[in-house]
């Protein structure tokens, strides 16, 4: 397996001055959220505007019950793609991170698509720049490219796949079956554990997440003997040292699911926090247990927090629908051809949610 090792390390400052531009700027939005009681203000507009709200499980807490409670939804990046299509409103309020807006725009451009921050990105597609990733592709012209949904548009319109943690092992083993060849970006991650999953043949990009990459499987070891009985439940953006330990690896919704549907009482869980609260929505009698995000002593950069989705807030969500502000708006010949992949993935994702009803595996 080959890897694409200079880009990335070029795009390393450019990550961490951009997670800490979003960092500073969450704590001075989160201070102007404090005034006043916004929640009633933005279920009015909600109903004025015909809008939705569709939200993912890492952003703060009260954004994901205004979803829940006003008719939109919280969820993967694969469930806001295909729910945001799929509803009826005139507007789309995505409550996460740009690519996410994006992909609800490519599948939606009659809609119009609003972001709260529309500087909120993700380590991911700032490390896979478009010009630089068309040059990676056009020296392996023989391989079909497969892109991780956290990517720019630019990005999508230049890969045959695009597909979300979700269903990633199942669409790479079926193009394995089929004999093709993959190029895989960005997440080498991911692409790691794809890769040793399915024994495809796999070429991957070198990026990461900030967030995922900082869980240690040292100190998850540690912390699985103080709790024995715990499982663990591991997203596959995270380190192969960790997903090896894990009894269940999967996307927000697939280790959600787990933790409802497992009986144990106890998880240890890697991914960002955001996740606990529909966790413990869902399953309030279990306990859950953040893995560690940095070794004895190490200092966290991350500590299981997205700087980027952590962005979204009440404040700019009644700014974003008075004003109209963030609007997403993209090229139409790139919208186009990222629409391909994108429909590809959700047309497949349907197949196999079809034949595991079929054999009795929903
Ligand atoms: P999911 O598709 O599992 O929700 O992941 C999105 C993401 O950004 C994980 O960091
Ligand atoms: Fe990107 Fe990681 Fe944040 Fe997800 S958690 S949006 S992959 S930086």
């Amino acid at each position: 397996m080959n890897r694409n090792l200079n880009t990335p390390n070029q795009l390393r400052s450019e990550i961490a001055q951009a997670a800490q531009v979003a960092r500073n700027q969450r704590w001075q939005e989160s201070a102007a959220a404090c005034q006043g009681n916004l929640l009633p203000r933005i279920k009015q507009s909600l109903i004025d505007q015909n809008a939705v709200l569709v939200a993912h499980y890492y952003v703060a807490p009260e954004l994901q019950d205004l979803a829940d409670e006003t008719g939109g939804c919280v969820a993967d990046s694969l469930e806001m793609a295909r729910f945001g299509f799929e509803h009826p409103a005139d507007t789309v309020i995505v409550a996460g991170v740009r690519f996410m807006g994006e992909t609800a725009k490519i599948l939606s451009p009659n809609k119009r698509v609003l972001v709260l921050d529309r500087d909120a990105n993700c380590s991911l597609d700032i490390g896979c720049p478009a010009k630089e990733f068309g040059e990676f592709c056009a020296q392996y012209p023989d391989r079909a490219v497969v892109v991780y949904a956290n990517t720019s548009a630019a990005v999508k319109a230049q890969a045959d796949w695009v597909v979300t943690s979700s269903i990633a092992v199942k669409l790479i083993r079926h193009l394995h079956e089929k004999g093709q060849k993959i190029l895989w970006a960005p997440d080498r991650y991911l692409g790691d554990y794809v890769q040793r999953t399915t024994g495809a043949d796999i070429i991957l990009w070198c990026g990461a997440c900030i967030v995922h990459e900082e869980f240690k499987a040292v100190t998850l070891r540690s912390l699985m003997k103080q709790h024995p009985e715990a499982k663990v439940l591991v997203h596959p953006e995270s380190p192969a040292e960790v997903i090896a330990i894990a009894d269940v690896v999967g996307s927000t919704s697939q280790i959600i699911q787990a933790a409802t549907q497992l009986d144990a009482r106890k998880f240890i869980v890697a991914t960002e926090d955001g996740i606990f609260h529909k966790m413990k929505q869902l399953a309030p009698n279990k306990t859950f247990l953040a893995a560690p995000t940095a070794g004895e002593g190490a200092t966290c950069e991350s500590c299981a927090h997205c700087p980027w989705m952590k962005m979204n807030d009440l404040a700019n969500l009644a700014n974003v629908l008075e004003t109209g502000q963030n609007e997403i708006h993209i090229e139409e010949s790139i919208r186009r051809r990222a629409e391909v992949s994108i429909r590809r993935m959700i047309e497949f994702g349907k197949q196999v949610a079809a034949v595991s009803t079929a054999s009795g595996h929903a």
